[in-house]
C-alpha cells in the first residue's frame, strides 16, 4: 500500500504519526511510505533519518495527499486539508468528529474513509489509542505540579519529598484510572505521601495492591475530598465519565478552605474539568490563580512532550496501521472488531453511532457498509 504522512499544521502541534522506526517496519511489509519534508521535525526526527529507514520525502502537503492510499496522521485534518482529501482515501488519526459539526460534514463530504484512533476499542471495553495519551498527561501532571508548588512560580514553596527532618508534600489524586495511577506513582516515587481517590471500589482494591506504601486509596465522595484538600500542597483531577462532562468535585466555595499556593492540575479539562474554577489554557500561559489557588489547566498537555508522545502514540497506533496496509482497511475491518469500532465515516456515511447521535445525522450498521464493500468485489 502507499501510505502517506503529512505534516501536522495545526497550531502548536509537534508530533509525527510514523516514527523512523515505523518507516522500517512498513518497508519490511512490502509497503512504499511518503512523508512530508521536515514533518518529524518538531519530535526530534530528521529527514535523513526517514530517508535511511526507507522512505521517500516529499515537499508539500498536495504531494502527500495526491499519492497516498492511507494518510497516517495525528490531529484531525483542518480546513485547509479537507479539499486535498479524495474519495476513498483511508486516514487513520485521531478525530474527535463529536465536537465539530464542520469536520463531520467536511469528512462526509469528501467521501473519505475516516478511522478515528480514539473509537478503536479492545472488547475490555478500554481505548488503546487513548491511553499512552493519559499515560503521558498523568506522569506530567505531577511534574507540572511541582514545578508551580515552587514559590516563584506562585505555589506554597515546598519540596515534593521533603528532607530528612521535614514532611514531604501531599499529593492528591482525584480519579484512579490512567491519569491518576502514573501521577500517584509518579508523585509516590519522589517521595511525596499520595491519596489518590475514585468511586470504584474494585479500582480501589487493585490500586491498593499495586501501589507503594506512601499511596493511601480513599473512597471518592464530597466529605472526604473536603477533608484532604485542606492539606493537600498537590490536587490532580483525572476523572472520567465516559461520553460526559467532568462532574464539579471541587467548588469554588472550596478553595477558601485551602491553603494559600495549593497548585491543582486539571488533566480533566479536555472534558470540561473537575474543578468549578478551571478553564482551559495553553502552554503558553498554563495557570492562574483563584482565591490564592494556582491553577493548571493545559488542555493537550502531551503536546509539551512531543519526542515521549510521538514515540508513545506510534508505538500503540503502528500496529494497527499495518493491519491496515497488509489486508485493506475493508478486509481489516471485518477480521478485527477493534479496528471495526474505529469505523466512524466511509463514504459519506456515517458507521459511528456517537457521531450521528451528535448531529442529528443518519446512521449506517458498519457491518453493512463492510458487507457492501465485499459483495461489490
Ligand atoms: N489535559 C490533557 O492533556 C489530557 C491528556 C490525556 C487525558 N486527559 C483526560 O484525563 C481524564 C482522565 O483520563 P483517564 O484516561 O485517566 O480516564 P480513565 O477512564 O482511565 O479514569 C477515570 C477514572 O475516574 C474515576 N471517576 C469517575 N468519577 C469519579 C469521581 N466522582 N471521583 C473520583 N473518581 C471518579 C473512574 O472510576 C475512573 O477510574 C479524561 O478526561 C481524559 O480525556 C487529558
Amino acid at each position: 500500500m502507499i501510505i502517506g504522512v503529512p505534516s501536522e499544521i495545526k497550531n502548536n502541534e509537534n508530533r509525527v504519526a510514523v516514527t523512523p522506526a515505523g518507516v522500517t517496519e512498513f518497508r519490511r511489509h512490502g509497503h512504499t511510505l511518503y512523508i512530508q519534508k521536515d514533518a518529524g521535525k518538531g519530535s526530534g526526527f530528521s529527514n535523513e533519518e526517514y530517508l535511511e529507514a526507507g522512505a521517500e520525502l516529499l515537499d508539500t502537503i498536495e504531494e502527500i495527499y495526491s499519492v497516498a492510499e492511507m494518510i497516517v496522521k495525528v490531529k484531525e485534518p483542518i480546513a485547509q486539508e479537507y479539499p486535498l482529501i479524495k474519495e476513498n482515501q483511508l486516514l487513520f488519526t485521531y478525530f474527535h468528529f463529536a465536537s465539530s459539526k464542520e469536520l463531520t460534514h467536511a469528512m462526509i463530504e469528501r467521501k473519505a474513509v475516516c478511522l478515528a484512533y480514539e473509537t478503536v476499542e479492545r472488547a475490555d471495553r478500554s481505548l488503546p489509542l487513548l491511553i499512552p495519551m493519559s499515560e503521558v498527561a498523568g506522569r506530567m501532571a505531577i511534574q507540572e505540579g511541582a514545578k508551580y508548588l515552587e514559590k516563584p512560580m506562585g505555589g506554597r514553596g515546598i519540596l515534593l519529598g521533603g528532607v530528612a527532618g521535614v514532611k514531604p508534600a501531599d499529593v492528591l489524586v482525584l480519579g484512579g484510572g490512567i491519569v491518576g495511577t502514573e501521577a500517584a506513582k509518579m508523585a509516590a516515587g519522589l517521595g511525596a505521601h499520595v491519596t489518590i481517590m475514585d468511586v470504584s471500589l474494585p479500582r480501589l482494591r487493585y490500586l491498593e495492591d499495586i501501589m507503594p506504601a506512601n499511596v493511601d486509596t480513599v473512597m471518592s465522595n464530597e466529605y472526604n475530598i473536603r477533608r484532604h484538600i485542606q492539606h493537600s500542597d498537590i490536587i490532580i483531577g483525572g476523572v472520567l465519565i465516559p461520553g460526559a462532562k467532568a462532574p464539579s468535585l471541587i467548588t469554588k466555595a472550596m478553595l477558601t478552605m485551602m491553603r494559600p499556593g495549593t497548585v491543582m492540575v486539571d488533566v480533566a479539562i479536555d472534558q470540561g474539568g473537575c474543578f468549578e474554577t478551571s478553564h482551559a489554557t495553553t502552554h503558553q500561559d498554563p495557570t492562574y490563580v483563584v482565591d490564592e489557588v494556582v491553577h493548571y489547566c493545559v488542555a493537550n498537555m502531551p503536546g509539551a512532550v512531543p519526542y515521549t508522545s510521538t514515540l508513545a502514540l506510534t508505538n500503540s497506533t503502528l500496529p494497527y496501521a499495518l493491519q491496515l496496509a497488509n489486508l485493506g482497511w475493508q478486509l481489516a475491518c471485518t477480521k478485527s472488531e477493534e479496528l471495526r469500532k474505529g469505523l466512524n465515516i466511509v463514504n459519506g456515511k456515517i458507521v459511528y453511532r456517537g457521531v450521528s447521535d451528535a448531529f442529528d445525522l443518519p446512521y449506517v450498521d458498519a457491518h453493512e457498509v463492510l458487507d457492501s464493500y465485499s459483495s461489490a468485489d
